[in-house]
């Protein structure tokens, strides 16, 4: 009695070692389950206009996903571009070809970056959003890239002079007020 039941509970553990085993290795080798990636065929009809919108967040993700910009710069895109947390997509379409774009914005295939894998899982790019957003990399190629540090450089020095003279101002009359009586103190004492 005892040693059947011994029996069942050994092979019920080996039958959930072995359930863990598959469902593990299944969750390694499984390609990442993200959205279709667009065509090549599709990307060329893309609207780069729309692209660069959905980029800069000008227009929403249908999914609500970020917009890239919060993360990337294209080009010479606004005063000061976009984030600096994902590297310049300036001249990515000599970097990537543009099934591994298509890849790597659906989530599939080998082309998967870690940080947007997540965020673009939950909410996935459709085709259609796939293909304007690699238009408009595209169209980006060569353009020039905004140099972020001379702008930042740039606006501190214009923040601390405006600055100082905004105090200089503001406080026109306080060393005056004080350093007269202490002149006409030490005259005095001299007279
Ligand atoms: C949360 C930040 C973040 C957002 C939002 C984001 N990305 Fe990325 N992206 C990254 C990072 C970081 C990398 C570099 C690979 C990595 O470390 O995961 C990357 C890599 C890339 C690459 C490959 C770059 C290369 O040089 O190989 C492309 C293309 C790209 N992103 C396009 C986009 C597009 C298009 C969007 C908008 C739909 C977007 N990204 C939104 C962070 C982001």
């Amino acid at each position: 009695m005892t040693n059947k039941k011994g029996k069942s509970k050994g092979s019920m553990t080996l039958f959930i070692v072995l359930l863990f085993a598959v469902v593990l290795s299944g969750c390694a080798s499984a390609p990442g389950k993200g959205a279709i990636p667009v065509s090549t065929k599709a990307i060329e009809a893309g609207d780069a206009e729309n692209g660069r919108k959905l980029f800069m967040g000008y227009a929403h993700f249908e999914n609500e996903g970020p917009p890239c910009m919060g993360c990337h710069s294209v080009g010479d895109n606004g005063l000061l571009g976009g984030g600096s947390m994902g590297p310049n997509l300036t001249d990515i379409s000599e970097r990537l070809t543009l099934d591994e774009m298509a890849f790597l914005l659906a989530n599939s295939g080998s082309e998967i970056s870690p940080v947007m894998q997540p965020i673009y899982t939950a909410h996935p790019l459709t085709v259609r959003e796939q293909a304007d957003l690699i238009a408009f990399m595209i169209s980006s190629e060569g353009q020039s890239e905004t140099d972020k540090e001379m702008i930042v450089v740039g606006i501190s020095l214009a923040g601390t002079v405006g600055a100082a003279i905004a105090l200089g101002f503001l406080y026109r009359g306080r060393l005056r007020g004080v350093r007269r009586p202490l002149v006409n103190e030490a005259q005095k004492e001299l007279l």
